[in-house]
């Protein structure tokens, strides 16, 4: 049985991949899990915890091999099979990811497009013409894409979630900010740059507490040294 990785592992690793994947371009043979972890900002026993999930790839003495490490995380990501991509909904959203090359780098490869707007029908974005959504069931049933990008208006997200499942479909990458609720073998990764923004906040505002902190320490230990010496 395959084991159970926790998700913050699992988290970690397309980072781990794409620092790999770096190094590799660089044609960097191996790497220590000190140099790893300080390139990466991860202490160095995170790193080996981490890939010991994996049966650790190091070696004592060695460190690890990048170009065997990226395979195997790779491996792991899936990432050695191509994902045919659906885009639904083609606004800015959806002709920004139809643009952005480097998916298909990655084995994601974008095939098709959809909106219900007749305007944009025809259009040609990142390479595919945007196809009118009453195209969508049949486009479903007979290519069979593995993964559907939602990046339609959020009132028609749960139901275009519900129809492209019902044709088959097992995999949402879903932007809008609709909770999907879907069958539990279909599986969703939410994308919500809006929270990544408020955590952006969140440590402007942590960074600028301590500061403020670490200036009224600096204030109070001046005073102090100047009351001392004013008794002596
Ligand atoms: P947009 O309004 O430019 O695009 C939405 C497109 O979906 C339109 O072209 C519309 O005609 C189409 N559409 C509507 N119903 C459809 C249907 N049933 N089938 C096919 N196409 C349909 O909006 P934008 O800015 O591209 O945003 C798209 C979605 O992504 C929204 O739900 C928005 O809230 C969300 N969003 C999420 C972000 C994130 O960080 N996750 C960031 C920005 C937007």
């Amino acid at each position: 049985m395959q084991k159970v990785i926790s998700t913050a592992v699992i988290r970690r690793l397309p980072r781990y991949y794409r620092y790999l994947g770096e190094l590799r371009q660089k044609e960097v043979v191996r790497i220590s899990s000190k140099e790893l972890s300080e390139r990466m900002n991860v202490t160095a026993s995170q790193i080996r915890q981490d890939l010991n999930n994996f049966g650790g790839f190091g070696q004592q003495g060695y460190g690890y091999n990048v170009e065997y490490l990226y395979t195997e995380i790779g491996k792991i990501l899936g990432l050695d099979q191509e994902h045919k991509v659906v885009i639904i909904g083609a606004g800015n959203l959806g002709q920004a990811i139809a643009n952005y090359s480097d998916f298909a780098r990655r084995g994601f490869a974008i095939k098709a497009i959809f909106d219900i707007k007749p305007e944009l029908i025809g259009k040609e974005v990142g390479g595919v013409k945007i196809r009118s959504v009453s195209e969508l069931k049949n486009y479903v049933l007979t290519e069979k894409p593995d993964i559907a990008a939602l990046t339609v208006t959020k009132e028609q997200a749960a139901k275009m979630a519900n129809d492209v499942v019902s044709w088959g479909i097992k995999a949402i990458w879903n932007f809008t900010p609709t909770e999907l609720r879907l069958p539990k073998d279909v599986v969703v990764e939410n994308v919500h740059l809006t929270e990544s923004l408020m955590r952006l906040s969140y440590n402007i505002r942590a960074a600028q507490e301590k500061r403020e902190n670490e200036m009224v320490q600096q204030i109070a230990a001046e005073a102090e040294r100047e009351s001392a010496a004013a008794e002596e």
